[in-house]
This record gives structure tokens, sequence and C-alpha cells, in this order.
């Protein structure tokens, strides 16, 4: 099966999760475009979507699913979103397609959070994906000289900006051992708007799929 294929299996697992009448939350990268893939057929069931970023409120849009504002919504019962590395205690790296802030709020707004991946994406310690960090633009130079501090290499990624107009610093170099501590000492950093690290509030449920079908973690 190829790496598509089973992000495009556990994708179609998450449908399952999905109750009529509902506004959920919906992520940004390739499964999460999968997914959306498949809402598109059971459209009608959703009242809305919130979007974690620009392209994928495009992408809810074109299929005619109503994009709604989280300020007008409120709570939501699903978050579905992807991850570039989780580990069996179901915490995550996100941001590898820059829109970690959004995510994050997303997932902090929701009562399940939902995490769609290909098996590659299990790790037994976070870190080998290089972390993204969102920072404010004048902040950029400071937050990494901090991170080289804390024993991580930050690189700045080229030509981006999120969708909040920040910058994002990619560290490399991090074994993450204790999740919990390093999101909370880089949301501290001056300048820092989000960390990919989705450990305080993690998912509540990984479905990776693999060769053997989807696998879910709870
Ligand atoms: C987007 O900012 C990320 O958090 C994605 O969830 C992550 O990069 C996963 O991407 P793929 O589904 O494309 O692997």
């Amino acid at each position: 099966m190829t790496p598509d294929a089973k992000k495009k299996a556990a994708a179609q697992a998450a449908l399952d999760y999905v109750e009529s009448g509902w506004v959920i939350g919906v992520g940004t990268g390739s499964t999460a475009n999968h997914f959306i893939d498949g809402l598109a057929k059971i459209k009608g069931k959703l009242d809305g979507a919130v979007a974690s970023s620009n392209a994928t409120a495009e992408r809810l849009k074109r299929i005619g699913i109503p994009v709604l504002d989280l300020n007008a919504t409120g709570d939501l019962p699903l978050y579905v979103d992807g991850a570039d590395e989780a580990t069996k205690h179901l915490y995550l790296i996100k941001g590898g397609g820059g829109a970690l802030t959004r995510e994050k709020i997303i997932a902090a707004a929701s009562q399940k959070f939902v995490c769609i991946a290909d098996d590659s994406k299990l790790v037994g310690v976070l870190g080998k994906f290089p972390l993204p960090v969102e920072v404010i633009p004048m902040a950029r130079s400071l937050v990494a000289r901090k991170i080289v501090e804390l024993g991580g290499q930050p690189e700045l990624r080229p030509n981006f900006k999120t969708d909040n107009g920040n910058l994002i610093l990619d560290v490399h170099n991090l074994s993450i051992l204790n999740p919990v501590e390093l999101e909370a000492k880089l949301d501290h950093l001056a300048g820092v708007v989000t960390n990919g690290l989705f450990a305080r509030r993690p998912a509540d449920v990984l479905l990776l799929g693999g060769d053997q079908g989807v696998r879910t973690l709870t």
C-alpha cells in the first residue's frame, strides 16, 4: 500500500465519527484533504465546518460545505486533522503545512480530536521531524537564539508566511522526551505565537492507516 493510500484509508475511517447536524473542525494537509474528499459524499450531514487554514477553507467551499467562524460556532464536537509525527500516547508534532496556530485553536475548542495519519508517522520519541514554531517577525532572531539555548537548531522556513502573517522556525535536532514541558517552555518565549507540539491537548483518537488496515489508538 502506498503512503497516500494509507492516508486515504485513515481519512475514510474518520468519516464514521461525523454525526448529522454537526459543525466540525477540519485540518490541513494531504491526509486532511482526503478527509474533505470523503466529506463531499456525506456533506448533507454537516451544518458546516471550521477550517484550520485558508487552503482548507477554499477546499471545503468548493465542495459546498459552509465555512464558519469559530467565534460564531462555540465549541465543536469533533476535529479531524493529520500530523507529522505521533506517539502511542497521542502526543503530536504538527505544523508541517504551517497551519499550527489555527490547528491548535481548533483542537482546544473541540471535544474530540481524531488524528488521521499513515503508519510511518508513529514514532517512539518525537523530534526527528523538525518542530515548527510560529513567530512574530520582529522576534525571529530573539526566539532563534533562545531555541539554541534549549538545545535546538532553528531554521527559518524559506519564502513562507503563515495565514496569520507570521514566520515559521523549523527546529531540528530535538529529542523530545517530555513534550508537555517543552511545549510550555516554547510557548513562554516572548514572540512565539504557537509551537507544533500537541501534548497539553493531545489527540483523543489516532487512526493509523497501514498495510493491514486502519489501527485505532486511544
Ligand atoms: C499542517 O500544518 C500540519 O499540521 C499537517 O497536519 C501535517 O503536516 C500533516 O500533513 P500530511 O497529512 O500532508 O502528511
